[in-house]
C-alpha cells in the first residue's frame, strides 16, 4: 500500500484516539509518502487501531474510508470533487478519472479496478476485486463521499470475496421513499457470483 494511504491512516488515528496514543501506535514506523510498502505492514497498522480503539475491523476501515474520502482524497483532487456534484457521478467517474490517474502518476500505487455502472435513477452498482479484499473500506470512502456531498445514500453488499464470492458488489442508492420503492428483488434472485465483472486485464492490485 502507498505512503500517501499510510500518512492518511496515521491521521485518522490521532482523530480517533488522539496524538499520544497515535504516537504510541505509530512510534518506530516511518513511511514516506513517496515509497510503497508491503500490505502486511498496513495490515498490521489496522490491527493496532483495533486494538487501541475497541473497535471491530470492519468498523476501523470504514472510519478511515470515511475520513479519507472526506479529508484525504477530497485535499489531494479538489476539482475532480467540485465537478462531480454528486456521490452518483462522482462513483460513476472514479475509475477513468481518478483510479487510472493515481495508477499513471503515483509511482507504487495500485489501487484496485473498480466496475461502477448506473441502476437507472436510484443509484449505481459498484464490483470490486482485490487481493486486499477491503471491502469495508470501500464502504466508508462511498459513505465519506456522500457525507461530503451532504447526500443520505444506502450501500448493500450483494456479494463478498469474504464469502467465497469471486468479488464484492454493493449497491448505492437512495434511501428508499414511498413516492421512490427501490425493489431490490431483481438482484436477490441472482445466484451468488452471478453479478461480479470478469476480471481486468492489466498490472493491478485487483485481480
Ligand atoms: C478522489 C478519490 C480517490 C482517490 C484519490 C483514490 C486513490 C487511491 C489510492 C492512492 C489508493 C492506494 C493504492 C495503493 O496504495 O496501492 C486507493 C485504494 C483504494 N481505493 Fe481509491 N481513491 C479514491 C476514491 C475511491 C472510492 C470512491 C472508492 C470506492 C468506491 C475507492 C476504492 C478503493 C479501495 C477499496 C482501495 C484499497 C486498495 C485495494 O483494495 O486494493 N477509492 N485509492
Amino acid at each position: 500500500m502507498h505512503g500517501l494511504i499510510f500518512a492518511s491512516l496515521r491521521d485518522y488515528t490521532v482523530l480517533r484516539l488522539g496524538e499520544e496514543r497515535a504516537v504510541e501506535l505509530w512510534a518506530n514506523r516511518i513511511f514516506e509518502t513517496t515509497e510503497a510498502y508491503d500490505d502486511e505492514r498496513f495490515s498490521a497498522q489496522l490491527e493496532g487501531l483495533v486494538v487501541a480503539s475497541g473497535d471491530s475491523m470492519d468498523e476501523v476501515q470504514r472510519g478511515f474510508g470515511s475520513f479519507a474520502a472526506k479529508s484525504t482524497f477530497a485535499g489531494l483532487y479538489p476539482g475532480y470533487y467540485a465537478e462531480s456534484t454528486d456521490t452518483f457521478t462522482f462513483l460513476l467517474g472514479i475509475e477513468e478519472k481518478i483510479h487510472e490517474l493515481v495508477r499513471a502518476t503515483i509511482a507504487g500505487a495500485y489501487p484496485p479496478k473498480l466496475h461502477v455502472q448506473p441502476l437507472g435513477e436510484v443509484g449505481v452498482l459498484v464490483s470490486y476485486t482485490s487481493d486486499r479484499r477491503l471491502c469495508d473500506l470501500l464502504v466508508g470512502l462511498v459513505l465519506g463521499t456522500a457525507e461530503h456531498y451532504g447526500e443520505a445514500i444506502v450501500v448493500e453488499e450483494l456479494q463478498c470475496m469474504h464469502l467465497g464470492d469471486p468479488g464484492c458488489v454493493f449497491t448505492v442508492m437512495r434511501p428508499e421513499t414511498e413516492e421512490r420503492p427501490v425493489t431490490r428483488s431483481v438482484f436477490e434472485r441472482l445466484p451468488r457470483g452471478a453479478l461480479t465483472s470478469p476480471a481486468p486485464a492489466g498490472r493491478d492490485r485487483g485481480t
